[in-house]
């Protein structure tokens, strides 16, 4: 219905829709956030996360500012919303410009497909960035997204290679969750299943960077979660480098990891014990 009406602005006064800013923005205030949230869970799924996550990553991030969650409304409504953090991004020597990396953005479901994005409102809140100092803008989607929407409609790039450092922005559910998958992976290896086969394996982890956690590997599954009571089977210190390394360099990163003493390992011959134990079974 709203969307009609929406549609319905854009098609009878041919772009007035644009002209009149129908669509108003705004910055952070405190009693956006229940309305920014329910959008994103709605969008994005309730695992998304809840206000706290959303606090963490926005409001009570070091040097944010308020302008950094951009909101449209229509009619009073909120039916937009995304967010940002200006940081400085060093594209060569002595070559380094202010950016706007950005995400969480999402549309109301009515306010889809109305050519939100490039429209009036968006147009001056690139304004605003400019004013800002800020001269680029980086963002992260899926490839069909990217495919569908950044590229085509809001001319975005894809850039090949980006380092960034942001670890303040990797949640510790991130993490948990690759090592969870990690976790998997060993589990269907063979001599894992013959580890776990009469108890479950619990390696605590920790590293810079995130909190500690356990991974618990069981015969049919894993998990990874906030550190248990349990005394560990293995206790490994982890770069958080290493997190992201996939395929068979994995192996090759984690040795020398190992060797440079970025990786450590306690409670080697605790695991070790246990090892022979469940071969010779
Ligand atoms: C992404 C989003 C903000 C785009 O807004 P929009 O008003 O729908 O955008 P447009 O009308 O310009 O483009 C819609 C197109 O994107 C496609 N699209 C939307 N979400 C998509 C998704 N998750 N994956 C692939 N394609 C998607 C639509 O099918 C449509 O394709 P078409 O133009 O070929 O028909 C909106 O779809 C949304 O809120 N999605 C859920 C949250 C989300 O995925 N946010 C982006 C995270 S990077």
């Amino acid at each position: 219905m709203v969307r009609a009406a929406v549609g319905h602005v854009l098609s009878m006064s041919h772009g007035s829709f644009d002209k009149t800013s129908a669509v108003e923005t705004h910055g952070y205030r405190p009693e956006v956030e229940p309305e920014v949230i329910a959008l994103l869970q709605g969008a994005f799924g309730t695992g998304w996360g809840d206000r706290a996550f959303w606090r963490w990553k926005h409001a009570n991030r070091p040097g944010f500012s308020p302008l950094d969650v951009r909101i449209y409304r229509f009619a009073g409504r909120l039916i937009g919303c995304w967010h940002m953090a200006q940081r400085n991004v060093r594209l060569g020597p002595g070559l380094e410009i202010a950016a706007s990396v950005e995400g969480d953005y999402a549309m109301h479901p009515d306010f889809r497909g109305v050519g939100m994005g490039r429209d009036a409102a968006s147009l001056r809140e690139v304004r605003a960035l400019a004013e800002r100092g800020i001269v680029a803008r980086f963002a992260f989607t899926s490839s069909t997204l990217y495919e569908r929407v950044y590229r085509p409609k809001l001319g975005y790039r894809r850039i090949r290679a980006v380092t960034l450092h942001y670890r303040k922005l990797i949640s510790d559910r991130a993490v948990q969750e690759r090592l969870q998958v990690i976790g998997e992976r060993l589990r269907a290896q063979g001599i894992i299943q013959r580890l776990v086969r009469e108890a479950p394996l619990t390696v605590r982890i920790d590293g810079p960077g995130f909190s500690p956690c356990q991974l618990v590997l069981e015969q049919d599954s894993s998990r990874c979660g906030a550190v248990l009571d349990r005394e560990p089977d293995l206790a490994v210190r982890l770069p958080f480098s290493l997190l992201s390394v996939r395929g068979s360099v994995a192996l090759r990163a984690a040795l020398a990891a190992l060797l440079t003493g970025r990786m450590r390992i306690r409670h080697a011959m605790r695991f070790v014990r246990r090892g022979l134990g469940a071969l010779v079974r």
